[in-house]
């Protein structure tokens, strides 16, 4: 079924009308992902959004129309009825020229229009500015910052997960052994050797699927941290004798020095004689790709051996790839495919579109929909609207500090301020102390021998719990919640025993609700490891 829609009225949204998602057909040659699948258009219809589709949008995807027309969506078969009729356009690929229409999609873009999709803002400022001047919203998919909460949203991630899995499959398609080693009746094959240079989103993807085809993997980082997650999937973490770390702003990594680069490289041209297969996937954010395999260490590597350069977008990490071709040099197969998520295109599409049914569902769904600058992910993303090119977004104020302060006169001012604010923390903490002096010295005095010798116990038990809590790290957190399931449970009997000794009445009302306390905590407690547990579970 293809509708034809009319425009005239539409677009001007009473206030409760559903908003209307455009998803038209990618036209970058040889894109087959689409921005929603048939699953992710229902999830985005529950948000109450109407889903319009351009016709063939999905086919390369394995989204056929028919799919679509089962969940409800409307197929547009004209391209720019599809542009006008929707309030948020939803893409993949950055606005392009469409030669079919001759018109580039930016202007098929109107003003108070959405667009939705990836952009590379600092590597595309012409575009930025024009797509500001169609006074259009424009949110870029790869401007969504690294924060935990924006996980779920960021398809830079998802994108480069599939792209990590589909190098060591396409590395396996060139190379002519098992990746796994046998012992045969027809003779004994050793395991496959893979060496991954950036141990990112797509390394430890590339480390995963390595892994499980059973060859022997290492991998490579310059921030240290990586090196734990390297190991718990199973491959070695080398490591070179160097005090640098490569961590730099929001866990990306930062670009090294000379010297590091150097000797990160004689490690590398040691390896290249010995392993198989070099995945490398090395990249600082906004920079050319720092090239690490060079044409020396390709001739040094055995006859039929593969690398596939993931960053050969940006440059390449090595020296002989060329962008978008897979082919021999000297013996070794070069991989330089930039499309490697589209190449699993149902796959990655399934994982776009619920990217982008997270972002929706965050700015509020259709009802609610708004542009919310206080929302640091919308804010992140957000590269132009209303005219004006809004990308990069600021950088979290930083604390102020008297060292960074240039005025002489205000640094003294904020170091008075600093120097009373802490006198005054100094006077509360003393009068507090004196205030408590004076309580416990009453209780002594006034209260019964047994209530003293169960009241020190108790303020012990307090200081002694407070000790071990604090000092417990975060991460540990969870694991502590079982063990006070062992002190609820104490607290429970202590409560029984109470309830049932004729004790006084208060007594027996304190202690039924340390009982109650007390079950909540263990109920919880089972619940929060249960979920924990469940996270590690198949
Ligand atoms: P990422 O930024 O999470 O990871 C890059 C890793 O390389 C980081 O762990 C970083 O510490 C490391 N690194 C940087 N400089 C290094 C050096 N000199 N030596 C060793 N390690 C170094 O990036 P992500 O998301 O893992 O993506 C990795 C690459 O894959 C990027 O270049 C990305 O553009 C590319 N990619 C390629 C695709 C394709 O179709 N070819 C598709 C998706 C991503």
């Amino acid at each position: 079924m293809t509708t034809t829609v009319d425009t005239s009225a539409e677009t001007q949204t009473a206030e409760k009308t559903p908003k209307k998602i455009g998803v038209p057909k990618e036209i970058y040659e040889g894109e087959c992902r689409v921005a929603a699948t048939p699953e992710t258009a229902q999830k985005l219809q529950k948000l109450g959004f109407q889903v319009l589709i351009e016709a063939g949008a999905g086919e390369k995807a394995n989204c056929p129309d028919s799919e679509y027309e089962k969940a409800d969506c409307q197929i547009i078969s004209d391209t720019e009825t599809l542009w006008k009729t929707a309030d948020i356009i939803l893409k993949v690929r950055q606005p392009l020229e469409n030669k079919t229409l001759g018109k580039h999609e930016t202007d098929l873009l109107s003003a108070g229009q959405t667009l939705i999709s990836f952009i590379y803002p600092a590597q595309n400022k012409d575009l930025l500015e024009k797509l500001a001047a169609r006074k259009a919203t424009v949110l870029a998919m790869d401007a969504i910052p690294r924060i935990s909460r924006a996980q779920k949203m960021d398809a830079l991630s998802s994108m480069a997960n599939i792209a990590g899995y589909r190098a060591i499959i396409e590395a396996a398609n060139n190379f002519g052994r098992f990746f796994t080693g046998q012992i045969t009746a027809a003779g004994k094959v050793p395991p496959a050797k893979i060496l991954i240079i950036g141990a990112g989103v797509a390394g430890l993807a590339a480390i995963g699927a390595g892994r499980s085809l059973g060859a022997i993997v290492r991998a490579f980082d310059t921030r240290p941290v990586v090196k734990e997650q390297v190991e718990s999937m199973g491959a070695d973490f080398l490591e070179l004798e160097f005090e640098e770390d490569g961590t730099g702003e929001g866990g990306y990594a930062k670009v090294m020095s000379k010297e590091f680069i150097e000797a990160e490289m004689s490690l590398f041209a040691e390896q290249a004689k010995d392993v198989d297969i070099i995945v490398t996937t090395a990249l600082i954010p906004g920079k050319k790709a720092p090239t690490l395999i060079t044409t020396e260490m390709v001739e040094s590597m055995k006859e039929g051996s593969v690398i596939v350069d993931l960053a050969a977008e940006q440059g390449g990490n090595c020296e002989v790839t060329r962008p978008n071709e897979v082919y021999r040099y000297k013996g070794v197969t070069i991989v330089g495919l930039t499309d490697l998520p589209s190449r699993m295109a149902n796959q990655s599409s399934q994982l776009y579109g619920t990217n982008l049914w997270h972002l929706l569902n965050d700015m509020g769904g259709s009802d609610g929909y708004k542009i919310d600058w206080e929302d640091e992910v919308v804010r992140g993303a957000l590269v132009a609207q209303n005219g004006e090119v809004t990308w990069e977004p600021p950088k979290p104020a930083p604390v102020p500090s008297i060292h960074s302060t240039s005025t002489p006169g205000l640094a003294v001012q904020q170091a008075a301020q600093a120097k009373a604010a802490s006198g005054f923390k100094n006077l509360g903490s003393l009068i507090m102390i004196i205030v408590g002096v004076i309580a416990l010295t009453g209780i002594g005095v006034a209260a019964p021998q047994n209530f003293i010798s169960h009241f020190t116990v108790f303020v012990l038990a307090c200081f002694v719990g407070w000790q071990v809590i604090w000092n417990v790290t975060p991460a540990l957190h969870t694991p502590l919640m079982s063990v006070t399931n062992a002190i609820s449970g104490i607290i429970i009997v202590g409560g029984m025993l109470q309830l049932t000794n004729g004790a006084p009445q208060i007594t027996q009302i304190l202690g039924a609700v340390a009982i109650f306390v007390g079950t909540i905590n263990i109920a919880g407690g089972f619940l929060v490891t249960q979920r924990m547990l469940k996270m590690f579970q198949k």
